[in-house]
């Protein structure tokens, strides 16, 4: 089994719809993968059973060397970051930016108890310094711009030290500004040995951070591409996957897709 994600033949279907489409995947540990596809192709679908959310309907889903369906996910869930809008919703408003970290390592959203440890705290100020945060610690969440929110939101993912970091559209809603700080970052962190597994998700290719190593392309629930990212991330490929021909190009790590007329 490989070690971070083994997916076989994984299905997601709810009433009539097939959200997800016998998908086959693995990532190994080292790996930093970008997941890209239009929206509804499942990206969020299958990124909830890379983080132990939900169960597929059929297949198998091997998730740090334990099986879905056979594990206890409430130990599996602290070693896998998660950061997506659906967890941002849940965090609420006045919540300062220190708890708003620290709070993950219980698995929780908003501070409902006293006495964490001083070591959480310690940790929790750790990581936002490093993605910048520092000196706002103490601002309720709510006050923060977009950007300030993402790296807030990813620092908490980090809280828990986990074997696999899932970030779905983390650069969703950023301006020009926002959207170029976040990927130098991310690309910072892809580059770093020490850093976790990784997967990306967005539908945006100027939103890949150089240093990514891996891609898979979804459509319909299932998967137009996947593998090393410069054989993947092609003009035929990424037509296919978004349903228009595209012309693509690469520059010092950075795609860029525009329409071909
Ligand atoms: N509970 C559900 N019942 C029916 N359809 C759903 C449900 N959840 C999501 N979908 C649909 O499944 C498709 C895939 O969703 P999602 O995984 O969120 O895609 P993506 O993240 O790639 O935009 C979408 O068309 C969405 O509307
Ligand atoms: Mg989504």
């Amino acid at each position: 089994m490989s070690d971070v994600l083994e997916m076989a033949a994984v299905s997601v279907v709810r009433g009539a719809k097939t959200l997800l489409d016998k998908v086959d995947w693995q990532v190994k540990e080292g790996e930093r993968w970008v997941i890209l596809g239009p929206n509804g192709a499942g990206k969020t679908t299958l990124l909830q059973i890379a983080a132990a959310r939900i169960h597929p309907t059929s297949g198998m889903a091997g998730i740090l060397e334990e099986i879905l369906g056979a594990v206890d996910v409430f130990e599996l869930r602290p070693r896998i970051g998660l950061s997506s809008a659906a967890l941002a919703n849940q965090i609420p408003e006045h919540e300062k930016v220190l708890n708003v970290v620290v709070t993950a390592a219980y698995g929780v959203t908003g501070r409902w108890r006293e006495g964490y440890e001083r070591d959480d705290e310690r940790r929790a100020f750790a990581l936002l310094n490093e993605w910048g945060m520092g000196p706002l610690l103490n601002r309720p969440f709510a006050s923060l711009s977009e950007g300030e929110r993402k790296r807030v939101q990813i620092a908490r993912a980090l809280m828990t030290d986990p074997e696999l970091l899932l970030l779905d559209e983390p650069a969703a809603g950023l301006d020009l500004a926002g959207r170029e700080d976040l990927v130098h970052r991310l690309s910072e962190l892809a580059r770093d040995e020490a850093a976790p597994a990784i997967v990306l998700v967005t539908h945006h290719l100027e939103e890949v951070p150089p240093g990514f190593t891996h891609a898979m392309l979804m459509r319909d629930g299932g998967v137009v591409a996947q593998g090393p990212i410069d054989s993947v991330l092609t003009a035929e490929n990424l037509s296919e996957t978004f349903g228009l021909p595209l012309d693509v190009s690469a520059s010092a790590g950075r795609y860029t897709a525009t329409a071909r007329r």
